[in-house]
């Protein structure tokens, strides 16, 4: 049994399929490669390790196409269901149909991602699916099937194939004001596989070089936070929302999903994935980015 540091990554969908128009983006295959390349690496010096893929704007276009982005993340009375519902009924679709286009937006960019790493050497394999996970409002979290997790274990103890997930919808319970469903960004995902599988770092691939105190797309002189507990990250923060379209919150959902994370006691760091090297060298714990440390339990 391989015995090395277990790293969990995930890669931003504005690292590999950024473009703002048009249904689908197109993938970004070398910077793709360049993360093959990092990953590859350090399975060969030992490191174990998972991957989610953020559904990127395969996935956010599909939501907005079928307009039920604001229903699903932000349903507020009943009414407001049945104009969805409505609305998707002129357009000749139900909620269901318009969930599983989502779904398989993301699906697709799974798919792309795993036959562009099988071309460069590395096996993945998807073993989460929509139907492992749900979403629990009482305690607002998502809970992940013990067959997904075991999945995602398995093949990371006992293969040489390297799990992954892909963010998409899921079902929530129970039910909020006749919704069914929420969405589960690769941010998310993270959560109960770091609670579960406790690895000793959480890597986040995404377009900018880590949490700033603003948004650094919007304000050019926005200061890069370095390092802290997520509490004394928190505090420094004083926006974190996305301009772009976007279904699950940009910076924001990913604090919160750190948030989380740190407090299962893990590691995580925020780092700028479109830039060759950076996943390899966060993982042999170079301090680039945001290292944000764990609540208790330090694994490091
Ligand atoms: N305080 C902040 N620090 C860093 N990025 C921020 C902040 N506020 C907003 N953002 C935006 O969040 C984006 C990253 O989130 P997102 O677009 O969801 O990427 P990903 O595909 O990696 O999930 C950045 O491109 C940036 O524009
Ligand atoms: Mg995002």
């Amino acid at each position: 049994m391989n015995q090395g540091k277990l790293i969990l990554i995930k890669i931003g969908g504005s690292v590999i399929a950024p473009k703002l128009s048009g249904k689908k983006a197109e993938m970004r295959k070398d910077i793709l490669k360049n993360i093959y390349e990092d990953v590859k690496k350090l399975k060969e010096e030992g490191y174990r390790v998972g991957i989610v893929f953020g559904g990127g704007n395969y996935a956010h276009s599909a939501v907005y196409d079928s307009h039920i982005i604001r229903t699903i993340q932000n349903l507020r009375e009943e009414g407001e269901f049945d104009r969805l519902i409505k609305q998707l009924e002129r357009r000749g679709k139900t909620l269901e149909q318009a969930v599983n286009e989502v779904n398989e937006a993301s699906t697709d960019l799974l798919n792309e991602s795993i036959k562009t790493a099988r071309e460069h050497g590395l096996e993945l394999k998807r073993v989460i699916d929509p139907e492992h996970v749900h979403y629990r409002p009482e305690g607002k979290e998502y809970a992940m099937h013990h067959d997904a997790i075991e999945g995602f274990r398995h093949a990371i103890e006992h293969t040489e194939t390297i799990p992954v997930g892909v963010g998409m919808i899921v079902s929530r319970d129970p039910t909020f004001y006749g919704l069914k469903h929420k969405i589960c960004s690769a941010d998310n995902l993270l959560e109960p596989l770091a609670k579960e599988l406790e690895p000793d770092m959480v890597i986040y691939a995404t377009d900018v070089d880590g949490i700033y105190e603003t948004n650094p797309q919007v304000n050019k002189s926005a200061e890069l936070i370095p390092r802290g507990t997520f509490e004394k990250i928190e505090e420094r923060v004083k926006s974190a929302e996305v301009t772009r379209i976007d279904a699950t919150g940009g910076m924001l959902g990913k604090l919160q999903a750190i948030k989380k994370i740190t407090e299962a006691g893990v590691p995580v760091r925020v780092i700028n994935g479109t830039i060759k090297g950076n996943i390899y060298r966060a993982a042999k714990g170079e301090e680039i980015g945001t290292h944000v440390l764990p609540a208790h339990r330090p694994k490091a």
